[in-house]
């Protein structure tokens, strides 16, 4: 598993108003959207492009396009607010959905949706969750992926837990993780700490 953390001082600024309990849900989603643009930023460095010849109104050059974008994939809930800015910087790629849930029986997360294509061969998936905690969800998520057959997945998530990035490790899934802070460690609650608090709860509101 390839590590990388976006250490810049936006990227603290926009942090610690995720952090600061005083932020309202708007101004959240807004710092949780210009994170996520500076993870694809970083996270879509190698990108492959192709090349194409382009009349600029002077003369003709050589331009680029993406040669193959990646699949978007938030994870329900708190992924949602990455999916349109992760959407916007990649406006080729297709978006699929994963949402999961604890299973009350087994405390196994299951996913309730996967919407997503029937062959993932090929393609590099690009999923998007904010926390990384435990790491259960997330491997839970990516086991789905690469039964489907992707072979290269990139985790953006703002914040990591050393936990959660150990289980990550651990799991042998084919991962690249991009993230803007590894904090501390996990409260008795399986909360990052310091953390942020509920990263749905805090975008969406308490429900
Ligand atoms: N999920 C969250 O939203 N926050 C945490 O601190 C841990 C998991």
């Amino acid at each position: 598993m390839q590590l990388t953390v976006v250490d810049h001082p936006l990227a603290r600024a926009r942090l610690s108003r995720m952090r600061d309990e005083r932020t309202e849900n708007a101004s959240f989603r807004a710092a949780l959207q210009d994170l996520t643009q500076m993870l694809v930023y970083e996270a879509t460095r190698d990108l492959a492009v192709a090349e194409e010849t382009i009349a600029t109104p002077v003369t003709r050059t050589t331009g680029y396009r993406i040669a193959a974008a990646p699949l978007i994939v938030p994870v329900l809930r708190a992924g949602l607010g990455m999916a349109d800015v992760a959407h916007r910087m990649l406006p080729e790629s297709q978006m699929g959905f994963v949402g999961l849930a604890r299973n009350e029986t087994t405390f196994q997360p299951e996913a309730y949706m996967a919407s997503l294509p029937e062959t993932l061969v090929g393609r590099h998936v690009f999923v998007l969750d904010p926390m990384l905690a435990t790491g259960g969800s997330l491997v839970h998520c990516c086991g789905l992926l690469t039964e489907r057959g992707a072979t290269e997945i990139t985790v953006l998530c703002v914040l990591a837990a050393p936990e959660g990035l150990r289980r990550l490790e651990a799991s042998g899934l084919p991962l690249r993780v991009f993230t803007t802070s590894v904090d501390e460690g996990l409260n008795d609650s399986a909360y990052i700490v310091p953390g942020l608090g509920d990263a749905g709860d805090r975008q969406f509101g308490a429900v």
